[in-house]
């Protein structure tokens, strides 16, 4: 069956959305999984826009052997090199070069005309040639671009040597219907596309909620690329959302008639990872991974699925990866069963990582006699954004009640060793425990967000508590775990603290120098 490829763009436009900054480790594991669910491109990110962005991508490049890896550049000569240097180590580099060619990016953004946006667009073409073959190019907001130009400058970047083009309908404008029909015309004019065998991909924001809809009526139309995001997260409203397109062409074979390469069993263990990594969490109702998607709440619905599965589900969980919590582990299972079972969920932990999980798992173990996978995955999520640590919980007690003042002292430990310790009252808890922490660190944020949740099932369940803050305009988010809610706000605030840090903002926001 002929195959659309899949490129994924989570850790570049995905990492976009407010407050999901992603950290050089993160981008790796979410790369790794990307791989392993069989995407065909992985756009790592945008290596001119930060030193931490062009590391990310070179060590995506260098770590990623299956699919090709992908850096995003604007036509400006600087921004090519940077993202050639990132993904020339990759074992398949593709370059990606936008340049806007609607009339109100090039009147009011760009304030370039037609022929000075051909010119740049081809001139970055043939630069970025240097580097690799595999270049794509994307005359940003497409699909509000005039048919007749996009003709053109298409026709010019495939003479120049690009070998995907992509549509973008950056600002989420476009109706299935249109969308589909830019596909069809440039095919039908440009007989160039068929000679070279170019790729003409989609890539669509979701800001009418049609992102899905539209990237289909772009592979109706002749599309064979579908760029798109894990959860659908991206800039705004977001991306097309991965899973929804490549289980629809797969539950819908019989109308689309056209496959990918995807594992769709690893859809559900990806969504979880990159909701945790990011921070963003799933709305409950979102199809395919959302926690209601495969729920059936009325009796004639549940009546039904039990006497035959297909009455009301038009998928198998199982097809996307939801497996039946299972109880996997206990306080007797010993390392290597642990880390057989981390393998099996997805994972790549080095030794260290996993030795540390380990250590957590059998804590837990201890207070909880049943361990299920999401306590794994948490615990191991949780591992993986315990790298650069300014500060580490030493130690905290908690004096709350209603005719108590709520009064916390903590103690942490900083990166050289020294323990040091301060108490705070506060309107509450969890006030108390956040107004001493930043007594100890000095660093003063705001507070944006707060949520708690259960990691999985029983009175002994891990509390997941994230949070996000707010410092100079930037939303920085952390999560902390523990079957101790208290202790769990505490790691959720020292790990917004330290990311903040990792994202090199110390300097910046320690002593309120900004
Ligand atoms: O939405 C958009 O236009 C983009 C381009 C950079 C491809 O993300
Ligand atoms: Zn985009």
């Amino acid at each position: 069956m002929e195959t659309v490829r899949i490129f994924d763009t989570t850790l570049r436009d995905g990492e976009q959305s407010p407050g999901a900054t992603l950290n050089l480790q993160e981008k790796l594991e979410i790369a790794r999984q990307l791989e392993a669910l069989g995407v065909d491109i992985i756009e790592a990110g945008f290596p001119i826009s930060s030193p931490g962005d062009f590391e990310a991508v070179k060590a995506v490049a260098s770590a990623i052997t299956k699919s090709t890896v992908c850096g995003l550049s604007r036509c400006i000569p600087a921004d090519i090199d940077r993202a050639g240097e990132a993904v020339k180590g990759a074992k398949y580099p593709r370059i990606h070069v936008f340049c806007a060619t609607s009339k109100i990016h090039r009147d009011h953004k760009l304030r370039k005309g037609k022929e000075d946006i051909i010119r740049i667009s081809v001139e970055s073409i043939k630069q970025a040639l240097q580097y690799t073959t595999d270049i794509e190019f994307s005359p940003e907001d497409a699909s509000r671009t005039e048919l007749e130009f996009l003709e053109e400058i298409t026709q010019a970047a495939i003479e120049a040597g690009a070998t995907t083009v992509n549509l973008p309908d950056t600002v989420g404008y476009a109706t299935p219907k249109s969308y589909g029909e830019v596909f069809a015309h440039l095919i039908r004019k440009l007989p160039i596309i068929r000679e070279k065998g170019i790729i003409l991909s989609s890539h669509c924001h979701d800001d009418l909620g049609m992102a899905v809809a539209n990237s289909l009526s772009a592979v109706e139309n002749g599309a064979r690329q579908v760029e798109c995001t894990i959860n659908g997260i991206g800039e705004r409203a977001g991306n097309a959302s991965l899973e929804e397109v490549v289980m629809a062409l797969k539950v819908r074979q019989d109308h689309y008639k056209i496959g990918t390469r995807i594992d769709t069993t690893k859809i559900c263990p990806t969504s979880r990872m990159v909701s945790t990594l990011t921070g963003l969490t799933v709305q409950r109702n979102k199809a395919i991974v959302g926690e209601n998607a495969f729920a059936h709440e009325a009796g004639i619905h549940q009546d039904g699925v039990l006497k035959f599965r297909e009455t009301y589900e038009i998928m198998d969980p199982a097809s996307v990866g939801l497996a039946k919590s299972s109880l996997v582990l206990g306080k007797h299972s010993g390392r290597h069963a642990f880390k057989e079972r981390v393998v099996q969920l997805g994972y790549n932990l080095t030794e260290e990582q996993c030795e540390k999980a380990f250590a957590k798992f059998k804590a837990l173990a201890d207070k909880k006699k049943e361990v299920f996978d999401e306590d794994i995955e948490a615990l191991v999520d949780d591992q993986l954004e315990l790298i650069h640590q300014l500060w580490q919980l030493a130690g905290m007690q908690v004096i709350a009640g209603s005719t108590a003042i709520p009064t916390a002292t903590v103690s942490l430990q900083e990166s050289d060793g020294q323990v040091i310790q301060d108490a705070s009252i506060g309107d509450g808890p969890v006030d108390a425990i956040f107004s001493a922490i930043q007594r100890l660190t000095g660093v003063h944020v705001n507070l944006t967000d707060f949520r708690i949740r259960a990691i999985s099932k029983g009175k002994e369940a891990l509390g997941e508590v994230q949070i996000e803050l707010e410092h100079s305009g930037r939303k920085i988010r952390g999560r902390g775990l523990s079957t101790d809610i208290l202790e769990a706000s505490a790691l959720a605030y020292l790990a917004a603290i330290n990311r903040m840090r990792s994202l090199n903002d110390r300097v910046k926001i320690i002593n309120g120098t900004v």
